[in-house]
């Protein structure tokens, strides 16, 4: 949080390692090391206005710079919302004061709650998961039994290193819960889809 106070809100290079993957990370931009890439937050507010979502669920909303780009993806559709989640208090309050700051708060539903607990109703249509990368495989096996069989899982941070991301990813490919595809950014992009059949329908 002190490293996007003292930023200011400036675009930095992007500084996470390079991968295989993604041998030249510095072409991107980042506001901190914590908000997903400049790049990806336009991506995420052009898949918004591309796919139409009614439900976004979104988990680790940090200072919630993700959660206003894609309310704002809404506000464009001028239909939908955003559930997300932040479960530290002190950045949870950070977090509202910049959504209310953004003029965007009617399209954000945001709860000081853990995303393994909070409680969203109806078909979701994106998640988007960026909270703790240990639990980023629970959350998606959590959500998936309310995924839209048409909707998008984005699970964010999934690049090779530090990999445990990308490795849950393929592992619930490899279940056959997931189609999944890797995007080659700096910190990884995993975009899936739930495969139809028994297997992810237990939550
Ligand atoms: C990588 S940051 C999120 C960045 C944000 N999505 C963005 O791009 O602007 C991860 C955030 O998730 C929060 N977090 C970690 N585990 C969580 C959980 N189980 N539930 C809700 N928030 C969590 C952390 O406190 C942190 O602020």
């Amino acid at each position: 949080m002190l490293q996007a106070e003292r930023a200011g809100g400036a675009l930095l290079p992007e500084y996470h390692r390079a991968t295989p993957e993604c041998p030249e990370p510095g072409r991107w931009r980042m506001y901190d090391s914590m908000t997903a890439e400049f790049e990806v937050l336009e991506f995420l507010r052009t898949l918004v206005t591309t796919l139409k979502p009614k439900l976004i669920v979104e988990t680790g909303a940090f200072l919630g710079a993700s959660t206003v780009w894609m309310a704002e993806g809404l506000r464009r559709n001028g239909e939908g919302r955003i559930v997300s989640c932040e479960f530290d208090p002190v950045v949870y309050a950070k977090a509202r004061e910049k959504i209310a700051a953004s003029g965007l708060a009617e399209w954000i539903d945001l709860r000081n709650a853990s995303s393994l607990e909070m409680q969203v109703q109806g078909s979701i249509d994106l998640l988007f998961s960026d909270s703790d990368l240990e639990i980023r495989e629970q959350e998606v096996r959590r959500f998936l039994p309310q995924m839209n069989p048409q909707g998008l899982i984005l699970m964010h941070d999934a690049s090779s290193h530090p990999g445990t991301v990308r490795q849950a990813a393929l592992k619930m490919e490899s279940e056959g819960l997931l189609s999944v595809v890797l995007l080659p950014t700096p910190r990884g992009l995993a975009i899936a889809q739930k495969k139809p059949g028994e297997g992810n329908c237990l939550g």
